[in-house]
């Protein structure tokens, strides 16, 4: 089985959010099920950087109306195989994947990843320059979304087609205007096709022509076949059922391991959890917190964007600093949001810390040193961050929704006595119910013997790709038998 796997960003060579840990962990286990799987990136600087002196030139992408591209081999770090889509006018840029260096998006993105979706799409036609041929081309996200288009007018032998939604809130929308220069017939733009509301979609395309669809947790697989969380695609999507499937995504384990993780100052195991305390001292040096012991802190790791509802917290900021606890805050994102938390650290100085940018060294002193982990989601497709902390022995406050419910077991007095309990979950998105949740979670961490237990549970849980890798691998199976 032979799979191409299109992503606009993998860790660690690009990451913007999970995705970029996804594409970063999924590929090699899935060779590690005997899948021939490489991927395909674009030429970013960080990218281009990597492959100086460890790559050949494998082909020439002529693909008018586009800028002539050139395709790079490589392999990742952790030695999965690599093709980079080299087209310096498009990719070789400052800044981010897709924001400009002063913010905002590159205003050519829609350009930017046809070109990513067409060069995909080339590679899995019988026109391909390359010897190797997919059997399955597997998409992510709108940026890889018109690749089954292009496959369809292509035509011909090609392969089939996995498109997997991380995210449905981002579809790639450009007006009609500019499908020329996407190098695609007008007859692309119907109603069954990338028209959507008087726009072009790239993500819509995709979940027309793509033969399966996934998402990335059973929970949000349900939510977005209904309003609000369909988007707008609801209708689409239920259409869709038969060949649309939840797939809970995995951890690198090997990079998020308390027992075995170069980037925290203590190392430490479900059984010498008291080790974590060492982290703690550390994380509260970092945000300049104080030194209260028996006080929990709460820590935060997360783009700051409405989708993760940190106006929740907001809306209950005063009320949940009277509980008794402190907030380590570290995120990037909108200016209002990280404004918000600015405030709450003039206003409660050496009990909240907050950090903006993007550190990854700082995510993992937050995961090993909180003690609680906040992630109110409004909507959830999966995250990673609360597989993390289970695993780092750092339970989580979380709204439940999409992968979050799917992942965490609440903490009832039920499920601590069984010793499945491994968070603290709440339904509405108030803040009432967030500080609810926050509540009980302070109750129990007063409570030693029942935390370590919820503690213990998160540790013992198994987040690794290996479940998934191996429904993945019977979907490209059952996708290329069907065809
Ligand atoms: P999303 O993809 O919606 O942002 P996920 O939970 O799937 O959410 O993944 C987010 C990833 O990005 C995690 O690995 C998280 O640790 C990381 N991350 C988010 N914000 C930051 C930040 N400011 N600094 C470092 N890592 C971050
Ligand atoms: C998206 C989602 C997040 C998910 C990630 C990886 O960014 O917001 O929930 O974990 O993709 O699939």
């Amino acid at each position: 089985m032979k799979v191409l796997f299109a992503t606009p960003e993998a860790a660690p060579l690009v990451k913007t959010g999970g995705l970029g840990d996804v594409s970063g962990a999924l590929p090699a286990a899935l060779r590690r099920e005997g899948i021939d799987v490489r991927l395909l990136m674009p030429g970013f600087p960080s990218v281009l950087a990597y492959a100086a002196g460890r790559s050949e030139v494998v082909a020439e992408l002529d693909l008018p109306p586009f800028p002539r591209a050139t395709l790079l081999a490589t392999t990742m770090p952790d030695g999965v195989p690599l093709y980079v889509l080299a087209c310096d006018p498009l990719f070789d840029r400052p800044g981010g994947p897709y924001l400009q260096p002063a913010g905002g998006d590159w205003p050519d993105n829609d350009i930017r990843f046809a070109l990513l979706s067409r060069a995909a799409a080339t590679l899995s036609h019988e026109t391909s320059p390359l010897e190797w041929r997919p059997d399955v081309l597997h998409c992510n996200d709108w940026q890889t979304g018109l690749a089954p288009t292009y496959l369809d007018v292509l035509g011909g032998v090609r392969a089939r087609t996995v498109l997997t939604i991380h995210n449905l809130a981002y579809q790639g929308l450009c007006p009609p205007e500019v499908l020329p220069r996407l190098g695609l017939p007008w007859d692309v733009y119907r109603m069954d096709g990338v028209e959507y509301h008087g726009h072009v979609s790239f993500l819509k395309g995709g979940l027309q022509m793509a033969d399966r669809i996934t998402t990335v947790s059973p929970g949000y697989a349900r939510e977005i076949q209904h309003e609000p969380l369909g988007f707008g695609l609801q209708g689409l999507l239920s259409w869709r059922a038969r060949d649309l499937v939840g797939i809970l995504n995995g951890i690198d384990t090997t990079i998020w391991d308390p027992a075995n993780d170069p980037l925290i100052p203590r190392r430490y195991r479900a059984d010498t959890l008291p080790r974590k305390d060492d982290n703690r001292a550390a994380l509260r040096e970092y945000f300049a917190l104080d030194a209260t012991p028996k006080v929990p802190v709460v820590g935060i790791v997360s783009r700051l964007v409405p989708q993760k509802g940190f106006d929740l917290l907001l809306g209950c900021a005063d009320e949940a600093m009277a509980l008794g606890m402190q907030l380590a805050v570290l995120g990037s994102g909108d200016v209002a949001t990280e404004t918000a938390f600015r405030a709450r650290e003039s206003r409660y100085p050496g009990s909240v810390g907050v950090r903006t940018g993007f550190d990854e060294r700082l995510s993992h002193l937050v995961e090993a040193g909180a003690d609680l982990f906040l992630m109110p989601s409004r909507f959830e497709p999966c995250g990673l961050n609360q597989m993390y902390s289970q695993r780092y022995g750092t339970p989580v406050v979380a709204r439940a929704t999409g992968g979050l419910a799917d992942s965490i077991v609440d903490a009832t007095p039920e499920t601590v006595a069984a010793g499945t309990g491994t968070g603290f979950m709440f339904a509405d998105a108030t803040p009432e119910a967030l500080l609810a949740a926050l509540e009980r979670a302070v109750a129990a961490f007063a409570d030693r013997r029942a935390w370590r237990r919820i503690q213990r549970a998160g540790m013992a849980r198994d987040f690794s790709w290996d479940a998934a890798a191996r429904t993945y691998a019977a979907l490209y199976d059952s996708v290329v038998t069907s065809g």
